[in-house]
């Protein structure tokens, strides 16, 4: 059993504690936003927050996040979130979207930590997150543009 914090509301879990993330989410709390794409750390596609950072659900077992953070897609909101969302709306980000939950995520958790990256910056974080489709340019043009939409907001 391992309960922790899910898009703000505590939660329960009752499974073996090697269960991954990925499973809970998707099988306990139908939240289907978050994708399967390998279960093996190699995709991205399953790309959540744990205390804010961005964190691989399909190799993170349950047992490893007793009261800890999780957002997922669903919950993502504040100014960040809120804004990488809009941006990814106005590039038209997404092609075939798969990909997309995860890389939301893993760009406002690289906002959260660098408010300007510069391209090497988002090479860097976003690395681990790929596009069969080939939306990184309009990855990167979205995360430049919220980015500045942030900074004028301050
Ligand atoms: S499904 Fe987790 S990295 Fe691919
Ligand atoms: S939009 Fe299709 S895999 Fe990324």
């Amino acid at each position: 059993m391992s309960t922790f914090q899910l898009n703000g509301k505590t939660v329960t879990v009752e499974a073996p504690p090697d269960t991954p993330l990925l499973w809970a989410l998707r099988d306990n709390f139908g939240m289907t936003g978050t994708k399967f794409g390998c279960g093996a750390a190699l995709c991205g596609a399953c790309t959540v927050h744990m205390d804010g950072v961005a964190t691989l659900s399909c190799v993170m077992p349950i047992g490893a996040i007793i009261g800890r953070s999780i957002t997922t897609i669903e919950g993502l909101s504040g100014r960040v979130g809120q804004q990488v969302q809009r941006s990814w709306d106005k590039f038209q980000v997404p092609q075939c979207g798969y990909c997309q939950s995860g890389q939301v995520m893993a760009a406002a958790s690289l906002l959260s930590r660098i408010p300007e990256p510069t391209d090497a910056d988002i090479d860097d974080a976003m690395q681990g997150n790929l596009c069969r489709c080939g939306t990184y340019p309009r990855i990167r043009i979205a995360i430049h543009d919220a980015a500045r939409k942030l900074k004028v907001a301050k």
